[in-house]
């Protein structure tokens, strides 16, 4: 695909029956470099929260501390489609709020559309941020923002009333126009009965191949955060370890003085220092 990745390549990729692919950013370099691989859509979570904030949840997460994020994914990406996440409460204070939050991660952030957790208890500000022309992802099974309701991380969706539920808010959140729909460890059957059941496309994670397409936090698949390894993850690369590593060495050669040599540093005319000499 050639030209920028929109909501209605979302949309075509599930027709052509093509995988979409997203990973998350919250910074310029990362988002650069993850564009340049070819990733159909970056998403900037809130899994900042806990990934780069160092905090337990994504509770805590801002809209300032979204939009920092957002603006510098921005930067770096050219081609992907970049998603921001609405924090915890800033889509459950009434219509005028939610429009205005959203509104905000477009016109001071710079992505191109949104995504906010629930189902049909938040449908009627999935459908005034549409109206507005900003574009909405749902999220349902396991949304982080309820982690204090749902008592940890856990799947859902594994009995027929949680299932139903799960059902009936992807079809009220197509119905009011998402693009997108990332589903959150749910059953891997229950997600692909629901993908087939909708035309909107499904992105999962941690809820099986049946998904339209995939997400997953970039730190935890190249080994940058090491606090817990989630199960529905993997790790294609350790820079963890290499940071530390590096660190390391890095230190072990200051306190040695191998670093900086000559190549590192700057050079004067012996002149002027001896002319400070001189003088001092
Ligand atoms: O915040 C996030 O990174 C997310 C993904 C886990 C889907 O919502």
């Amino acid at each position: 695909m050639n030209g920028k990745f929109t909501v209605a390549n979302f949309r075509q990729a599930k027709k052509d029956n093509r995988r979409i692919t997203m990973l998350t950013a919250y910074d310029y370099p990362t988002a650069k470099i993850i564009d340049e691989a070819g990733v159909d859509s970056i998403l900037v979570g809130d899994s900042l929260g806990m990934v780069v904030l160092g905090y337990e949840d994504t509770i805590r997460v801002t809209m300032e501390d979204m939009l920092h994020h957002i603006k510098a994914v921005v930067r770096g990406a050219k081609r992907a489609l970049v998603v921001g996440d609405l924090p915890f409460l800033s889509y459950h204070m009434g219509k005028y709020e939610s429009v205005k939050n959203a509104g905000r991660l477009l016109t001071e952030g710079g992505c191109k559309a949104v995504k906010l957790e629930g189902g049909i208890e938040v449908i009627e500000d999935v459908k005034a941020i549409i109206s507005a022309g900003i574009p909405v992802m749902g999220h349902l099974g396991y949304t982080p923002q309820s982690v204090n309701i749902f008592g940890g991380h856990k799947a859902q969706g594994k009995t027929i009333e949680t299932a139903r539920k799960i059902l009936a808010d992807a079809i009220a959140l197509q119905e009011a126009g998402v693009f997108g729909i990332v589903l959150e460890c749910v059953p891997y059957k229950l997600a692909s009965f629901i993908s087939e059941r909708l035309d909107t496309p499904t992105i999962g994670i941690g809820s099986g191949a049946g998904c339209n397409g995939q997400v997953l936090v970039t730190p935890d698949i190249v080994g940058l955060f090491r606090d817990f390894s989630p199960r529905h993850s993997k790790r294609y690369a350790d820079f963890g370890n290499m940071l530390e590593e590096a660190a390391k060495s890095y230190i072990l050669e200051v306190n040695h003085s191998v670093f900086p040599t000559e190549k590192n540093s700057f050079t004067v005319e012996d002149e002027i220092i001896e002319q400070l000499r001189r003088e001092f």
